[in-house]
C-alpha cells in the first residue's frame, strides 16, 4: 500500500483547520500510520525543501514554516500520494479547483495550509525526515 507525507502548515494549524483537514483525508479512505505536533527548525526545513534552496521565495518559505507548530504525518492508501495531491489542490489557491483544501483554507502560494509529497520518491525521502521506524504503523 502505498504511503505519503502530509503537513497541516503554521497557518492552518494557526486556525485551527487540522481537524477538518484531517477530516477530509480520513472521509476519502486514507488511514494514518503516523502524526505529530512538531515545530520546524531552520535546519529541518533545508532538509525537506532541499531542492528549493537558492529560488527567490525560499528565505520566506523557511521564515513561515518555522514560525509557528505543524501537524506532519504520514497516510496510507491505495494511490495516495497523486489522490492526496488532488484532494490539496494547486499550490496558488487563487487557482485551486473549488472544495480542495487549498481553496477552503489557503490564503496564498505560501501561506497554502498543506504539503504532500509529490512523487513515490518524494514520499520516501520525506517521510523518513519526519518519522523513524518505530513511529510508523503499518
Ligand atoms: S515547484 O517548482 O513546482 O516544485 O514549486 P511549487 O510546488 O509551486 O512550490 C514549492 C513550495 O514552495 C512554496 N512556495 C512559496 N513559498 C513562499 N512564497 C512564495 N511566493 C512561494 N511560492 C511557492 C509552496 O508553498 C511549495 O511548498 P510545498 O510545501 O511543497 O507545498
Amino acid at each position: 500500500m502505498e504511503k505519503t507525507l502530509v503537513l497541516i502548515k503554521p497557518d492552518a494549524y494557526t486556525k485551527g483547520h487540522s481537524g477538518d483537514i484531517i477530516k477530509i483525508y480520513e472521509k476519502e479512505g486514507f488511514r494514518i500510520v503516523a502524526m505529530k505536533l512538531m515545530k520546524m527548525t531552520k535546519n529541518l526545513a533545508q532538509k525537506h525543501y532541499v531542492e528549493h534552496i537558492g529560488r527567490p521565495y525560499y528565505e520566506e518559505l523557511e521564515e513561515f514554516m518555522t514560525s509557528a507548530p505543524l501537524v506532519a504525518m504520514v497516510l496510507e492508501g491505495e494511490d495516495v500520494i497523486a489522490r492526496v495531491r488532488k484532494l490539496n489542490g494547486k499550490t496558488n489557491p487563487a487557482e485551486a479547483e473549488e472544495g480542495t483544501i487549498r481553496k477552503l483554507y489557503a490564503e496564498s502560494a505560501g501561506r497554502n495550509a498543506v504539503h504532500a509529497s509529490d512523487s513515490p520518491e518524494s514520499a520516501a525521502r520525506e517521510i523518513h525526515i519526519f518519522f523513524n521506524e518505530t513511529e510508523i504503523y503499518d
